[in-house]
Formats: C-alpha cells, structure tokens, sequence
C-alpha cells in the first residue's frame, strides 16, 4: 500500500498540534508505520528541501526547520499521498481550505505547521532519507472495516 512522508514542524510542536495531526489521519483510516521526534540538522534540513535551493526563501525555510524539534511520520493507505495534501492544506495557510490543518491552524506561509509529500515518489525518497533504519511492520485489525 502506498506510504507518504509527514512532518509536523516545529511550530506545530510548540504549538501542541501534534495529537490533533495524528487524530486526522488515523481517523480518516491511514496506518501509522512510523513515527520520531527529532532535532533536525541544517544540512539535514538543507536535503529534505534540496529541490527549492535556489528559491529567495530557502534561507529562511532552513532556519524555521532546524528552530525546533520536529514530528517526522510515515503514514499508510490507499491514495495517502494526494489525501495527505488534502488533509494538509494548500502551501499557503491563507488559501487553505477551512477543514484542513493549515487552513484551521495557520496564518503565514513560513510557519504553515505541516509538510507532507507531493508526490508518491517524493514520498519514497522523503521516507528513505529520515527513516534508514526502516519501518514498522503491523497491520491494524480494523483493516476489513476500512478497506473492501
Ligand atoms: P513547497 O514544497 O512549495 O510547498 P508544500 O510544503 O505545500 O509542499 O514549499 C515548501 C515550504 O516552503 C512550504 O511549506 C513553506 C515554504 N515556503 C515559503 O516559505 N515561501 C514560499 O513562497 C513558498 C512557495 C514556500
């Protein structure tokens, strides 16, 4: 089944989002398969983001990133990437729908709470780089209840 990459950061962890993110996808019937907290390093930072080097913003995005710790989670289900962005919201908390985490719980563009991945293979290569130590192996017994 199809994985996407989740990341609260870390205003949404000083913000105690965290249990309000994890509910929206565990109550829609996404599987959690892994899940840390982490101080994340600028060059880590500066590889999960490498795509948008050159952007004017990328400076600023590194040091929102490394300000604090950060939820990094691996969520699986059906269509779990382009749900997960559903769920997440539009980049810009302002454009965000009503509904979604950033359009509930944010306001500007460089502290809009949540990344989740783009793309299934976005996804792959997200969850390879923060989790190399591989994921949990288990399957929820609600499974038939959720899934034909
Ligand atoms: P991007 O990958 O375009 O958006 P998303 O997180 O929705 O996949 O951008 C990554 C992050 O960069 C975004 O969540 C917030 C930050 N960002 C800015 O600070 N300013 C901007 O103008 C844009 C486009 C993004």
């Amino acid at each position: 089944m199809e994985q996407t990459f989740i990341m609260i950061k870390p205003d949404g962890v000083q913000r105690g989002l965290i249990g309000e993110v994890i509910s929206r996808f565990e109550k829609k019937g996404f599987y959690l398969k892994a899940m840390k907290l982490v101080n994340v390093e600028r060059s880590f930072a500066e590889k999960h983001y490498a795509d948008l080097s050159s952007k004017p913003f990328f400076a600023g995005l590194v040091e929102y990133i490394v300000s604090g710790p950060v939820v990094a989670m691996v969520w699986e289900g059906k269509s779990v990437v382009a749900t997960g962005r559903k769920i997440v919201g539009a980049t810009n908390p302002l454009a965000a729908e009503p509904g979604t985490i950033r359009g509930d719980f944010a306001v500007d563009i460089g502290r809009n709470v949540i990344h989740g991945s783009d793309s299934v293979e976005n996804g792959r290569k997200e969850i390879a780089l923060w989790f190399p130590e591989g994921l949990a192996e288990w399957q929820s017994n609600q499974h038939p209840w959720i899934y034909e």
